[in-house]
């Protein structure tokens, strides 16, 4: 399995495969396909950090990929690709896309100022291959990422008992508020400069 940034020449099947595996979401379908659609073309969008995760065997067909020589493709979650071949759109555009992630740049509303954010949004696996820790490597590349990019913290709307593991607590456990009408628990936060928080207080809105 690889991960690479997105390109343009992703943009169909992210959005079939985005669509399909929304479908057995715990809430009912909203349209993250189209949401995608959205934070893409919003001043938010940071090509640099949405990333797909496409199968081993169609790196190798693609030429790209040297398996042998590199240590993360003898690893379970396989190899990650340069930016520059991802944006050179050069890997073999009929490979298939078996997942996806966005980190979009959004904003905390402080009393004098706005504070630079990311929100997690939305993050997919196929159906079919579910639990061999694909989401949980686009997470944890997406935050290495985020964080040698300098961005300082990450917000997400989702299941708590999946994202806690890497990082992310309940909004509650910091003074930021939102205006969304989701339950507390599923709204969550992760600093990547651990107490980047601690005396911001503002509030964020998530579409
Ligand atoms: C959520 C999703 C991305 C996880 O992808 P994945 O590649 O299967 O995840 P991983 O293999 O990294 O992790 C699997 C583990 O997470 C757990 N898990 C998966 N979805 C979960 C959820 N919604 N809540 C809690 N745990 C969840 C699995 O039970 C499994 O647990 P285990 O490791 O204890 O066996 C995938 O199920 C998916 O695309 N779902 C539909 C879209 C969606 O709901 N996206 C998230 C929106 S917040």
């Amino acid at each position: 399995m690889i991960i690479r940034n997105e390109n343009p020449a992703d943009y169909n099947k992210i959005h079939a495969l985005v669509k399909s595996a929304f479908q057995t979401a715990e809430l009912p379908p909203s349209g993250e396909e189209d949401f995608v659609l959205r934070l893409r073309a919003g001043s938010g969008y940071v090509p640099e950090l949405a990333f797909v995760a496409e199968t081993a065997v169609a790196a190798s067909r693609s030429g790209g990929a040297n398996k042998r020589s590199s240590p993360m493709a003898r690893s379970s979650v396989g190899r990650i690709a340069s930016l520059e071949e991802a944006r050179s759109g050069s890997r073999n555009d009929s490979a298939p896309l078996i997942g996806h992630i966005m980190l979009t740049k959004t904003y905390i509303t402080t009393a004098a100022d706005k504070v630079e954010a990311l929100l997690l949004a939305p993050l997919c696996v196929a159906l079919e291959y579910r639990n061999k820790g694909i989401g949980a490597a686009l997470i944890k590349h997406a935050l290495q990422k985020a964080k040698e990019q300098d961005y300082k913290v990450v917000f997400l709307v989702g299941n708590p008992n999946y994202y806690k593991k890497f990082g992310f607590a309940p909004i509650s456990s910091t003074n930021i508020t939102y205006t969304m009408d989701y339950p507390p628990e599923v709204v969550q936060v992760c600093e990547l400069e651990p107490g980047f928080l601690s005396n911001i207080i503002g509030s964020i809105t998530i579409e």
